[in-house]
């Protein structure tokens, strides 16, 4: 059976969780389940990256213990993941002795290798970052993601020679056009890589009593927290033995303020010490406000993400943003953009064949639909191998454009064969009917992927499992016509009043 590791970044546990993460964990879980219902072996990693300074600075504004406050928010989190129907299959903590020692061992090679050495650094810093930039980069010393003054930071540390993997990683990245998608995000690293002499890294900062010691060095200093941050998606596999099976990982899901370390400083680690490179670097755009600015306290433009669940059901949420904001590039949350898709696309276009159909159904046939001897004529064969196409390329919202031509298809089916003016006619309108239901299983079987409950709930009204995608030299149906039982469903998406 062929594999597919796939996993998010690990969140910063420094408050409650953001409409960022549930968008990273939404599109990522999207991905996971679609290659599952390819019938890949899928195993999704995602967590909480705990050991940067920020935690400690926010919890002592807090009053709190560090692992208190860590732990409280955490908890968040991982509660965050199940009310989001989140599948993941382990969720990594930093602050685990599992992954302290698989940090520890990476340290303990770099330094055999000869990649570590004790020096001084001074360079302009971000807490929120936990980055430094260079000129280049924050040529007036103000945070470009975060928009506030950078700090001087002079601290005598350890650093990794990254500076000598420069020509290499130019050269990784140019041979393989696919590890860092979309090609936007592939053409800016590959450019500041080619137009900036790239510096060694601090490895390391002072220990102030929170993060992971520097094995022999541990009363002075502990790993700066990108260096075992990165870690965690081989940590992660070690201790259940699974790196054999997994790595290298398929795909890291990532935004693009991270990109630079996914794309570079954990690579040149993993080559350091001849660990095989994850096969991708996936970089999403950032959810802006709806006046398309980064959302912030100032703008007051936040959307906080259990609001809108108090509001909408989860589905309408996941719909929304896997199929609103654009895979490749940033997109703005737009509250009424939500609603009118709910009302028109989920409610109308998808909601309404649902309904129509298997409520005519049972209504002039008997409960179980049969197909006997009929050959299709709804079929989506072209619309399976779009979104095969679009999931490859990490583009979910094309793939949800895809589903819904065929929804649109189905929908037009039933207009033009008018099953209701056949109601006196159990004969001729079995077929119709069959047909349509077999357009609902595959259609539903698709939609599960990026909308489980609803996908999951259809297929119950059709007493039915999902569709084999995984037999490549037979897409699927025409070789598939099972018997459906219907049961009445519920009105799927009510329409959200404005
Ligand atoms: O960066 N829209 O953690 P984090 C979309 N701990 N994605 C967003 C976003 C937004 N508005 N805001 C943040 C960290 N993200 C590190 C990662 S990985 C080894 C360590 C994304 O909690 C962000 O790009 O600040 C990142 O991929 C993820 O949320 C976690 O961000």
């Amino acid at each position: 059976m062929e594999r597919f590791y796939i996993s998010t970044a690990i969140d910063y546990p420094n408050g409650a969780p953001h409409i960022g993460h549930a968008y990273e964990k939404i599109v990522t879980d999207a991905h996971a389940r679609w290659q599952r219902l390819m019938g890949k072996e899928t195993y999704f990693l995602t967590g909480t990256d705990e050991n940067g300074q920020k935690l400690q600075e926010s919890a002592k504004l807090e009053g709190k213990e560090t692992i208190d406050f860590v732990d409280e928010n955490v908890a968040l989190f991982h509660k965050f993941c199940n009310d989001l129907n989140i599948s993941f299959d382990d969720f990594i903590r930093t602050t685990e002795e599992r992954h302290k020692k698989v940090a520890c061992d990476f340290w303990k090679r770099l330094e055999v290798k000869g990649d570590l050495y004790f020096g001084k650094y001074s360079g302009q810093y971000c807490i929120s970052c936990e980055n430094f930039y260079t000129e280049l980069q924050a040529p007036d010393k103000i945070c470009p993601h975060h928009n506030k003054a950078l700090e001087l930071k002079e601290e005598d540390g350890y650093f990794f020679k990254m500076s000598q993997y420069q020509d290499w990683i130019i050269n990784t990245i140019k041979a393989n056009p696919e590890f860092i998608v979309p090609q936007s995000s592939h053409k800016e690293i590959l450019s500041r890589l080619e137009n900036e002499t790239i510096r060694d890294v601090a490895f390391s900062r002072p220990n102030n009593g929170w993060g992971i010691p520097v094995p022999g060095q541990e009363e002075k200093f502990v790993m700066y927290t990108w260096c075992d941050a990165l870690v965690n998606y081989y940590s992660a596999l070690v201790d259940k033995n699974l790196e054999p099976k997994f790595w290298p990982a398929d795909v890291h899901v990532i935004g693009k303020d991270i990109a630079w370390f996914h794309c570079v400083i954990w690579p040149c680690m993993l080559h350091a010490l001849e660990i095989p490179l994850p096969k991708q670097v996936y970089v999403h755009g950032m959810v802006l406000g709806a006046d398309g600015k980064k959302m912030s306290k100032s703008l007051n433009n936040g959307v906080a993400p259990y609001d809108m669940l108090k509001k909408y059901p989860l589905d309408t949420l996941r719909y929304y943003l896997l199929r609103g904001i654009p895979a490749t590039s940033d997109g703005a949350f737009v509250e009424e953009d939500l609603v009118t898709r709910n009302n028109s696309e989920l409610g109308n276009d998808y909601g309404n064949l649902i309904m129509r159909v298997i409520k005519l159904s049972l209504k002039h046939l008997p409960e179980m639909v049969n197909a006997e001897g009929l050959t299709l004529e709804l079929t989506f064969d072209d619309i399976i191998e779009k979104m095969k196409q679009s999931m490859n390329k990490r583009e979910h919202n094309r793939a949800l454009d895809a589903l819904w031509e065929g929804v649109n298809r189905a929908n037009q089916y039933v207009n033009e064969k008018a099953p209701w003016k056949l109601k006196n006619d159990p004969e001729a309108l079995t077929p119709v009917v069959y047909n349509c239901l077999s357009g609902i299983h595959t259609l539903a079987s698709l939609l599960y992927p990026f909308l489980p409950e609803t996908g999951a709930k259809t297929l119950e009204y059709l007493d039915i499992g999902f569709r084999n995608f995984t037999d490549e030299s037979n897409l699927c149906h025409t070789s598939q016509t099972p018997p459906y039982t219907l049961t009445t469903p519920e009105a799927l998406f009510p329409k959200i009043e404005a």
